[in-house]
């Protein structure tokens, strides 16, 4: 027996989307499983050099995790090739992947046959919150509402480019939340309920200049963490005219840029001269999840 699993990286937030909004990428984590007498994951990204590859693994933790929900004792030994190309506390969604990998192992090695919405759900509760693990299980755009229940909407994307400014230090996304604010005004939460209500609508009917606009105008996190990324505001303020706009991805430091092809083909080396400390890349959507 031998399967593949395939898990996209995600961009969470997407400006006023808080813990509800995720889009899937072209970034992925790749376990091939192999029947073996004994537990082994085999690291073969530089990335990944440094993880457990016996039971400690982050990702055989969480399918053991499934496989006691579910009543089971024992996962059967197998060979786990890994490869990821998902940098790893940057905001392009790593933890999340690696959650949804696990349950997809569990899935798979114990034929639970769970469902597209069972995978999410489980994977939310482990998260907290379903904007990146929803779109890593869906694919595509994913809103998502999680407390007690789960509630989510998945909306397909064309035609968009993800440009993706990734910086070279990693942020613990427990640090870039314990600086957000404990507390809004009734008055400072309609506003940002607005701001979030219209970016939602304009992901619906893929409307970038208007989510464009309103990435900018986030009140619940942005305005906050934009303070731990050098060169947030000059990126910002080099890519405007040529951009939809820029958001900080997940809790960052990456950033990504929403423009359209054209707009990237015509500036991208531009933007990568003027700041080359950076690692630039082009993403795209997928609408395909694990
Ligand atoms: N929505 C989360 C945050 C994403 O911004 O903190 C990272 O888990």
């Amino acid at each position: 027996m031998t399967f593949m699993i395939k898990v996209p990286a995600t961009t969470a937030n997407i400006g006023a989307g808080f813990d509800s909004i995720g889009i899937a990428l072209n970034l992925y984590l790749t376990l091939k499983v192999t029947e073996a007498d004994r537990l082994e994951f085999v690291l073969l990204s530089d990335q990944l050099e440094g993880l457990p590859t016996d039971e400690s693994n982050f990702i055989y933790q969480i399918a053991k995790r499934v496989a006691e929900r579910y009543q089971v004792d024992i996962l059967p030994p197998c060979r786990i090739e890994m490869t990821s190309e998902i940098p790893f506390a940057r905001g392009l969604g790593s933890s999340a992947t690696a959650i949804v990998a696990g349950i997809e192992l569990a899935n798979q090695l114990l034929q639970l046959n769970l469902t597209a919405d069972e995978k999410v759900l489980l994977a939310t509760e482990i998260e907290g919150h379903p904007d990146n693990v929803a779109p890593a299980v869906l694919g595509g755009c994913v809103i998502g509402h999680y407390d007690q229940t789960l509630e989510t909407i998945r909306v397909p994307i064309d035609d968009l480019s993800f440009v993706t400014i990734i910086p070279d230090f990693e942020l613990k996304t427990s640090d870039a939340r314990e600086i957000l604010p404990k507390q809004f005004t009734h008055s400072e939460s309609v506003r940002a309920s607005s701001v979030a209500n219209v970016s939602v609508a304009a992901i619906c009917q893929q409307n970038w200049p208007v989510l464009g606009k309103l990435m900018k105008k986030d009140l619940f996190h942005q305005p906050y963490r934009k303070a731990l990324i050098p060169h947030y505001t000059q990126i910002e303020d080099t890519l405007a005219d040529n951009v939809y706009g820029l958001y900080l991805s997940g809790a960052g430091p990456t950033m990504i840029a929403l423009a359209s092809q054209e707009q990237v083909n015509k500036h991208f080396d531009h933007w990568k001269e003027a700041f080359p400390q950076l690692d630039w890349h082009v993403l795209e959507a997928v609408n395909q999840g694990v």
